[in-house]
């Protein structure tokens, strides 16, 4: 991939003085959804597939950007001294909107850069393409101009901008998961505080397959910011009652005691996933260090019930590709992964079962949906580096 992204640099921007090439992965969460905005824990990990990027620092302080995936666009032009999001810039907003928070923080870009970037990620599918563009970019100013930032920061930088240029409220974990990953580990981070610990992925015999729905995501991220207000609504009603900062500092037995505190039947449904599936990623990492593997795939599936009974964020396309997974001998939990509403499920799949569960879930969903899914085995790899 470094020698294709190398080639096409040169076609497209002429010459390679000056040019490094670069990788930040995707992720996929393997458990712990819809509970980073809440003081939480997540639990998920950086993957092998992700965004290769060539670029060089420029003379002035003009931009230019290049996608692989998106050709037909063309170089797109912009300017250090012009940071806003606009519809026109498509993609590069997410550079150009970790640029922005770059000089936000006080780090200032000195000079402009020729960018080219090329995802292996499937775009859109839930596997974080726009935060690995963001901490790749991110990765790519620390190089180039030196800024004493570290990979945390490159999250916390990724994050700042999705919230105030792109107009994602979105949490910490999918840049965090990228900017973090160790290969062959996932990360078992409380958001209230980002305090973490690498926790070791064995999976003798079986393997990560993800499932992507390819339903289009449309309405998803007003209903993202939807479901994160009804959770910050909740949150004030019960903080009337009991001291907390977060739903995730509520046990189960302490959210019954409190419930009633909320006045609305929906909202406490929605609290209820926070606490629970707080717990229960809590629950599930146990297991996972005990080597208790069939316990982890169980809460991955309970996972699935509460995003789909609790929080609604499922659909009937995700629901699919996971009632159907759960059909199939061999696998050991399914869920849907991500912010939902379309996207991708994670399922974990011993090896002797890959094939029949590709064609049999495939088969069920192409039928009931009308369109066909794909299917990715994936490796749990590391964060950005240099390539
Ligand atoms: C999206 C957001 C994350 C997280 C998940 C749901 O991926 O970007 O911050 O909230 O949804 O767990």
């Amino acid at each position: 991939m470094k020698d294709t992204i190398l080639k096409k640099f040169k076609e497209v921007y002429g010459d390679m003085e000056g040019v490094k090439a670069f990788f930040a992965p995707g992720r996929v969460n393997l458990i712990g959804e819809h509970t980073d905005y809440n003081g939480g824990h997540v639990f998920p990990c950086a993957l092998t597939i992700g965004t290769y990027g060539a670029a060089r620092v420029r003379k002035d302080r003009k931009l230019r950007f290049f996608s692989m995936n998106f050709e037909r666009l063309g170089v797109i032009e912009s300017d250090l001294d012009d940071l806003k999001p606009s519809k026109e810039a498509g993609w590069t907003n997410y550079p150009k909107g970790v640029m922005w928070a770059f000089g936000e923080k006080g780090f200032k870009i000195p000079w402009g850069l020729d960018i080219l970037l090329n995802g292996n990620i499937p775009n859109g599918s839930g596997l974080s393409s726009s935060a690995s563009v963001e901490v790749l970019t991110g990765y790519i100013l620390k190089e180039f101009f030196g800024f004493n930032v570290n990979n945390q920061d490159l999250a916390l930088i990724g994050q700042f901008a999705e919230n105030n240029f792109n107009g994602v409220n979105c949490g910490i974990m999918d840049q965090f998961a990228i900017a973090m990953g160790k290969r062959d580990h996932a990360i078992f981070l409380d958001t209230a505080d980002l305090s973490y610990t690498y926790a070791p992925v064995r999976l003798e015999g079986a393997k990560i397959v993800i499932a992507c729905s390819n339903k289009k995501r449309g309405l998803g991220d007003s209903k993202y910011n939807e479901r994160r207000s009804e959770c910050e609504t909740a949150l004030a009603e019960l903080q009337k009652v009991v001291k907390i900062e977060g739903l995730g500092d509520l046990s189960e037995e302490q959210f019954e005691e409190y419930k009633s505190a909320i006045h609305d039947p929906v909202r406490v449904r929605r609290a209820k996933h926070a606490v629970y599936e707080n717990q229960r990623t809590v629950k599930a990492v146990e297991a996972l260090k005990a080597n208790d593997i069939v316990q982890f795939g169980q809460m991955m599936n309970a996972s699935h019930v509460s995003l789909r009974d609790d929080y609604e964020v499922t659909g009937i396309e995700l629901d699919t590709l996971v009632e159907e997974a759960w059909k199939v001998e061999g696998v050991i939990g399914s869920r849907m992964t991500g912010a939902g509403f379309g996207g991708c499920t994670v399922s974990l799949v011993k090896d002797e079962a890959i094939d029949t569960f590709i064609k049999q879930v495939g088969e069920a969903y192409q039928s009931k949906i009308g369109y066909a899914a794909d299917f990715y085995v994936v490796e749990i790899g590391d964060g950005p580096c240099v390539l």
